[in-house]
């Protein structure tokens, strides 16, 4: 099956359905609209749809796939707050109406291409306790949400929201508390200009770990009871992305040359003594691992070798590089490994999060598979009780594989 040896993902979509469900029952008036941006997988994609999930798509390509997928246009929001103009015609064309923006020109430009849309206002809200951050390219400063508001009132177009993002992997939900704040500042302003105003967007940013899984969403839950109680109208959604799938995917890549260290500044052994390694494996920046670029420093990436290896068998200090001809193709720098042989697997845990949705073709090597499983047990008793017609619609035959545990 693996004869090419590309790399693959296994995509475990009863993680998938379990961060769903861990959702719901932690932050239950925010219904997630997950960020395709994140992890486009149709299997992903199917299965957050038949949950009862919408969609945060960014562009025509995205709305195309969801709409591809049986999403019905009510469940999209177009969260892209600078979008091209032919994009804005083909969401009014599909009838996708919700749709979020920060600036003048583009209130112009959604004016002329899709003026009956529900538009979302995205603020700018403190993004430092996050590890990429979103602010600098987007959202409207509070100072000026007034000025922006009263423009898109003299537009004549209607302003029904407020969204956020407080960066992605936000580590403290003191972030969101605030961001809500501000968002309720920003509704009182746009009342007091006549919008109707019923939705609240709270973004993504949300990681398994600490956020929903501590106290994170309670700190949530309060903020949102306290400015924006079940009784006033106002519709809670959020666009979870790496929390929905970061865990789930496993991606393994394969060992396809290897060279005793040469970099001469380091040494070719290590403190022991021992050889230090170099192995050229299969994936890289430009394919999967590119959000190594983005945050080198806070990749945590442990990789596994398939096989089982003796305790006694030396771990020698190695380099991990992309396969292509960039010496910016790196994927590790230092780890402490057995030593490889040319066909080995390396397994990557956590490759669920902007991986196979950055990759490139750059030097032509091929992109990562993708073998979504799901177990036996999840599939009979979760899923194909409420989605029979859904799963025989939408999946072609041979697209899912179960196992039994
Ligand atoms: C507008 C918007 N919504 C949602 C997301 C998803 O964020 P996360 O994966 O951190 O949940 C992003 C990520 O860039 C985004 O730009």
């Amino acid at each position: 099956m693996f004869g090419n040896q590309q790399p693959f993902y296994v995509a475990s979509l009863d993680c998938v359905l379990k961060a769903y469900l861990r959702w719901t029952t932690n932050l239950p008036r925010v219904q997630p609209f997950y960020a395709v941006k994140c992890n486009n997988t149709p299997a992903v994609l199917w299965l957050l749809s038949a949950l009862g999930s919408g969609f945060d798509c960014a562009s025509k390509g995205e709305i195309d796939l969801a709409l591809s997928l049986g999403v019905t246009p009510d469940k999209i929001i177009y969260a892209h707050p600078t979008k091209p103009s032919y994009h804005i015609r083909y969401a009014c064309s599909q009838g996708v109406d919700t749709m979020t923006f920060d600036n003048e020109e583009e209130l112009l430009k959604i004016s002329s291409f899709h003026a009956h849309a529900k538009l979302v206002l995205r603020i700018a809200v403190d993004d430092s306790k996050s590890e990429l951050k979103l602010s600098p390219k987007f959202g409207v400063p509070l100072s000026s949400a007034g000025k922006l508001l009263e423009r898109a009132a003299q537009l004549g177009l209607q302003v029904t929201g407020v969204s956020f993002h407080v960066g992605s992997r936000c580590t403290e939900s003191s972030a969101f508390k605030q961001a809500i704040a501000d968002s309720r500042h920003v509704f009182d302003i746009a009342r007091s200009l006549d919008f109707k105003m019923s939705l609240l967007d709270i973004g993504g940013g949300f990681t398994l770990w600490p956020l929903l899984e501590n106290i994170g969403h309670k700190v949530i839950n309060e903020a949102l009871d306290e400015l924006f109680p079940p009784d006033s109208g106002v519709r809670i959604i959020a666009e979870p992305g790496r929390y929905c799938v970061e865990s789930a995917f496993t991606l393994a890549v394969n060992v396809i040359a290897k060279r005793a260290a040469v970099n001469e500044t380091d040494g070719s052994s290590d403190e022991a003594g021992n050889r230090r390694m170099e192995y050229y494996i299969n994936d890289g920046v430009y394919g999967s691992l590119n959000c190594i670029l983005n945050f080198p420093e806070n990749m945590k990436i442990e990789p596994h070798l398939h096989r089982a290896v003796g305790d006694s068998e030396p771990r020698l200090k190695s380099l991990l590089w992309g396969p292509t001809c960039d010496c910016v193709d790196k994927v590790l720098d230092s780890v402490w490994i057995p030593e490889l042989r040319v066909g080995d697997w390396l397994l990557l845990d956590n490759s669920g999060a902007y991986t196979s949705s950055l990759c490139s073709d750059f030097n032509g090597f091929e992109r990562a598979l993708t073998f979504p499983v799901m177990t036996a047990d999840a599939f009979n008793t979760l899923i194909r009780p409420h989605c029979k017609v859904f799963f025989l619609r939408s999946c072609p035959p041979g697209s899912w594989t179960t196992q039994q545990d």
